[in-house]
């Protein structure tokens, strides 16, 4: 196949979104809206993929770093025609002859519609190629207009729209994905004017010069068009995410996940869930979370990159780039921060905070604690209310607390420090210095019962 490659328009600011956020990092059900756009075209032209950025480059850059090398700055946004020709020179030198453009802002666009469009625009030899859908209401899209016999003629904008030249009743729309043979296109590129309502130099003018050229546009005619909408506002977002939510859930449910209240559970779509799970709404898993047969979690829980293997999260749970093995019980109300991992059939309940800490098999930490930067064994009681005191006001330490230890109620563990195998800690100690092995420490200061003076 001919080289082909393509480019993402994102420099736009998103004025309708009205956020300080740049529009394509608005997340839905988790993943910035950008991410679906690259992964739908995921399997067509490798890693020749620019992107135009713009308003809020530097956020979008450290987003998606590993694709930084090829974003094109577009300094000020004249338009989705100036953003083609700010990106012309990078395309021309990097050797492709055909270019597929998404627009940044269309999360849900499918793989079917990139592979519909490529093969339309390579079968026909088309010079530009261009993927519509129909609406009843077609609102802010731009309308898409023919000649009697069919032909694509150009593209009207929205608000470019006049009663006299007929615009107002045509409901096909252009979705804004588009490919081109950079050789022919190329040479009416620099025809692109701004006089128009917006003042804006779009890319939809292309087709009109297109065809004025007597170079050949095709195009690709979806009947989907609610996987094809942009986002523009807060309820545009709201709306196509409800969509890809439902999908989701549904499919695990097919595939033998038990989802109850599916209504309120969302579910990134990097999760990876097992068949033989049960979750129950309302929850949050995102990211690269991974959840193994038999696991089952509760409600009001947010995980996020987690690995949850066969176990048992309880409501109100947050696990954040974490694990859990096999037979242990997580909640309710547990807070597992990153870099934890909790072995088998151990137990961590109640306002316990976990944080950058390995807790191994059938260990306990009940209730009350926080628990940081620490590596603790097999077999290991945590008493209500222990606190490992990790940071010194400069640095983190490490606390160690050796296999079937016994940690006494309120204990505080100053880091650095070592707790030995099946020593016992006195509820209420100050440990700031090692515990051997197999010894009781006692760190608090004596009772002392007098008699109270009687007025
Ligand atoms: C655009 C199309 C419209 C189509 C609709 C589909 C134009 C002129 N109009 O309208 O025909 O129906 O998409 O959703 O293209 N961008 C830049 N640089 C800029 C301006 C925009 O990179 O200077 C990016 C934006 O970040 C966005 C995309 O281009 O991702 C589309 O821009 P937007 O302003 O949302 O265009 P629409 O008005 O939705
Ligand atoms: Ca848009």
């Amino acid at each position: 196949m001919q080289r082909v490659g393509a480019l993402v328009l994102a420099a736009g600011k998103g004025t309708r979104m009205h956020s300080p956020k740049p529009k394509v990092l608005q997340t839905m059900i988790g993943e910035p809206l950008l991410w679906y756009v690259y992964r739908a075209l995921e399997g067509f032209v490798g890693d020749r993929i620019w992107t135009v950025v713009g308003f809020g480059a530097d956020q979008v850059k450290s987003s998606f770093q590993a694709r930084s090398s090829r974003f094109v700055f577009q300094e000020k946004q004249l338009g989705t025609g100036h953003a083609l020709q700010v990106a012309w020179p990078r395309l021309i030198e990097s050797g492709i002859e055909h270019v597929i453009i998404l627009n940044g802002d269309v999360p849900c666009v499918p793989k079917s519609i990139v592979a519909d469009i490529v093969s339309e625009h390579i079968g026909k030899m088309s010079d530009l190629t261009i993927a519509t859908t129909r609406l009843e209401d077609p609102g802010p899209y731009g309308r898409v207009f023919r000649d009697i016999s069919g032909r694509i003629k150009r593209i009207v904008e929205a608000k470019d729209v006049r009663v006299e030249d007929g615009s107002k009743t045509v409901n096909e729309v252009n979705v804004g994905i588009y490919m081109l043979r950079l050789g022919s296109v190329g040479n009416v590129l620099g025809g692109l004017s701004n006089e128009n309502m917006q003042k804006e130099y779009y890319i939809t003018d292309l087709v009109g010069l297109a065809d004025q050229a007597g170079l050949s546009v095709n195009s690709v005619t979806s009947m989907d068009s609610e996987a094809l909408a942009g986002v523009n506002t807060p309820i545009e977002l709201a709306e196509v995410e409800e969509t890809a939510r439902k999908e989701i859930v549904s499919d695990w449910m097919g595939r033998g996940v038990v989802i109850h209240n599916p209504r309120q559970v969302w579910i990134g779509p990097r999760v990876m869930i097992e068949s033989g799970c049960s979750i129950c709404g309302p929850c949050h898993i995102f990211g690269e979370s991974r959840i193994t047969s038999g696991s089952i979690i509760d409600a009001y829980c947010h995980i996020q990159d987690a690995v949850l293997r066969a176990c048992q999260i309880r409501p109100f749970t947050h696990i954040e780039k974490s694990s859990v093995d096999v037979g242990s019980v997580i909640g309710p109300y547990s807070r597992l921060r990153p870099g934890t991992d909790i072995g088998t059939d151990s137990r961590v309940g109640n306002f316990v905070e976990v944080k950058n800490t390995k807790l191994g098999r059938n260990s306990k930490a009940g209730h009350l604690a926080y628990l940081g930067d620490s590596v603790i064994g097999d077999d290991v009681n945590i008493g209500a209310g222990t606190i490992t005191c990790n940071y010194d006001g400069r640095r983190k330490h490490q606390t160690r607390i050796d296999d079937g230890a016994f940690i006494g109620s309120n204990t505080a563990l100053v880091a650095p420090v070592v707790v030995g195998s099946k020593a016992l800690v006195g509820a209420g100690s100050t440990i700031t210095k090692d515990v051997p092995d197999d010894s009781l420490a006692i760190a608090r200061s004596q009772q002392k019962n007098i008699r109270r003076k009687q007025s």
